[in-house]
């Protein structure tokens, strides 16, 4: 008999969201079908057939609206229109219809933090006067010093340098400055004023008219700032920001004056209702918030559904510390209602088949990236370590998210030249800061097919593929019992066989040690070993293993993973 205790029930009527395996596709590098070396919509679309097999139940799509692509995408100047790279609406419209047909759900990425320079309400309030009813759509302030040369506060910008810029107005003079948390193309929208909200109502019901299935949320906890935009004190020699996890919540508001600020609450409501007005539809905030209490603020039954759980991306590959924070998401989460969510790897972080291949005390900070003077990554401890990761994650209840790749255990493109960087953090640091170009590389589809690996049938790419990327094409996995590929699938086919998503979880103390962890979740016991010594596995079926030419009869090796039917 195993010892353990349930920490969760299991829900088998649970919403679709709660128990979700949501794949993220990061448009500009999934399938380019015009040859233009720039994913599109139509590219996509040919290729749902494979997530389908995959065995998906959502996909999020990073932004496609129209943008001028300063921080690919994420600087949006027409929020109801597809940018021309990727495609028209109806592109869009035929491709949310064959996901339907292949019961795939679809979230798109709003982003109402900030807009791109090149919105109309960004070039009318230029064109306007300050104090104008135009200006008040952003954060307009005089700066300080004799002649308003110095910028209004010590905010830094998170992709470096001030969080300000300084404007010429009409008249040819230089004039007041704007905020932007991220690149000076990407002016912050001041939620203050009403008519944000009023905008941000239409935008979330054009796409929910169009049968979307909800949306991902950027930025959500920066929205709104303290009044009066006071100093941050929260910045060190560098003038980058130190983790707020250990503050109470009151210093951290007064600490970082732009994150986590009461107000951005009932902007998370008013989107809410708009939600509640459709069937079925959810939300889940990106919201850099920790520790994980905190972070639940931004679930709570009438905000979002779900929030990304970036404490559990970025944790130590180290059984305490996950055991920590699996524990702390699910009680924390479960306090208010919401289920937990998982996630290893997005486009702002370095791939989890590179990042456990890395020592602890190299680890970048999250945004960073490998420098290539950086001590090279074990790439093959990392892969292992990763499909370990991944089938842990799996097992657990609540909802996962995927990033384009990682099923065929991609590598992050870290020694990409300094040429071909587009992340806005590299120009803004000099290249001090090497930033998220290595994870976005275009996937490979067919080895050798072109010189992009069948991303396209040109062989174009926006960013080039380094040559290791061949080995990892979807072709030479599909089949091929061992692959990563294939991991991934039966990963996804068990999961759903037995309802993990929506399971009953406990901690199994029996495997529990320093290097290993063990839970069962709805009869499926899962073991892994966190680079331990060998463990003797218990009796039973043996459902998945991340290490399929490794297992000797029941022993669990270091870096794996095994998910068991008790007998
Ligand atoms: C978070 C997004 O994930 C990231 O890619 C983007 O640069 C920033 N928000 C700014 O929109």
């Amino acid at each position: 008999m195993l010892n353990h205790e349930f920490l969760t029930v299991n829900n088998p009527s649970a919403e679709w969201w709660r128990k979700a395996v949501i794949y993220q596709v990061y448009p500009r590098s999934f399938a380019d079908a015009d040859g233009d070396g720039i994913g599109d919509l139509k590219g996509i679309t040919e290729k749902l057939g494979s997530l389908s097999d995959l065995g998906i139940d959502a996909i999020w799509f990073s932004p496609f609206f129209k943008s001028p692509q300063k921080d690919a995408g994420y600087d949006i100047s027409d929020y109801r229109l597809i940018d021309p790279i990727f495609g028209t609406n109806e592109d869009f419209d035929v491709l949310l219809a064959k996901a339907k047909t292949l019961g795939i759900r679809i979230i798109v990425d709003i982003v109402p933090n900030h807009t791109s320079d090149q919105h109309a309400w960004f070039q009318a309030a230029l064109a306007s006067a300050p104090g104008s009813a135009e200006r008040d759509y952003y954060h307009f302030r005089d700066g300080k010093g004799e002649n308003g040369e110095l910028p209004p506060n010590n905010w830094q910008s998170i992709f470096g340098g001030p969080a300000w810029s300084r404007i010429t107005e009409a008249n040819g003079e230089l004039g007041q400055w704007y905020l932007h948390l991220f690149d000076s193309s990407q002016p912050d929208l001041n939620w203050e004023n009403p008519k944000i909200a009023d905008e941000f109502d239409d935008i979330l019901r054009f796409w929910l008219d169009k049968g979307v299935d909800g949306f991902r949320v950027d930025v959500a906890h920066g929205m709104v700032k303290r009044a009066g935009l006071p100093d941050a004190t929260i910045y060190d020699e560098n003038l980058r920001e130190r983790p707020i996890s250990n503050l109470t919540m009151a210093e951290a508001e007064e600490a970082v004056p732009y994150w986590g600020q009461p107000g951005v609450h009932d902007a998370i409501r008013r989107f809410r209702r708009i939600i509640d007005e459709y069937d079925d539809r959810a939300m889940c905030a990106e919201a850099s918030m920790s520790p994980l209490p905190r972070l639940a603020m931004w679930v709570r039954p009438d905000e979002y559904h779900q929030s990304f759980n970036f404490d559990y991306m970025h944790s130590k590959y180290e059984a305490a510390a996950i055991k920590k924070i699996v524990t702390d998401s699910i009680v924390e989460y479960g306090k208010v209602g919401a289920s937990s969510t998982w996630v290893l790897s997005n486009h702002d972080g370095i791939r989890h088949a590179t990042r456990l291949g890395i020592a602890p005390e190299n680890t970048p900070r999250p945004g960073d990236g490998i420098h290539p003077s950086d001590p090279a990554p074990d790439e093959a401890l990392g892969l292992r370590r990763a499909r370990a990761a991944t089938a842990f994650m799996l097992g657990l209840p609540g909802s996962s998210y995927l990033y384009q790749g990682e099923e065929l255990g991609l590598p992050e493109a870290w020694q990409l030249e300094g040429k071909y960087r587009q992340d806005p953090t590299y120009a803004r640091t000099n290249g001090d800061r090497i930033g998220r170009d290595g994870c976005r590389v275009p996937l490979p589809w067919v080895a050798d097919a072109t010189e992009s690996n069948g991303f396209n049938s040109t062989g174009k790419s926006w960013l080039p593929q380094p040559a290791n990327y061949r080995v990892f094409a979807r072709n030479l996995q599909e089949g091929v019992v061992g692959s990563t590929l294939e991991l991934y699938k039966r990963l996804l086919k068990v999961r759903k066989q037995f309802d993990l998503g929506a399971g009953a979880f406990s901690w199994v103390d029996d495997y529990d040690s320093e290097t290993s962890l063990s839970y069962i979740n709805n009869g499926v016991l899962v073991i892994t070993n966190f680079s331990g010594g060998p463990i003797a596995m218990p009796a039973g079926e043996l459902l998945v293993t991340t290490q399929h030419d490794l297992t000797v009869e029941g022993i669990l090796e270091h870096d794996q993973t095994v998910w068991l039917k008790l007998s």
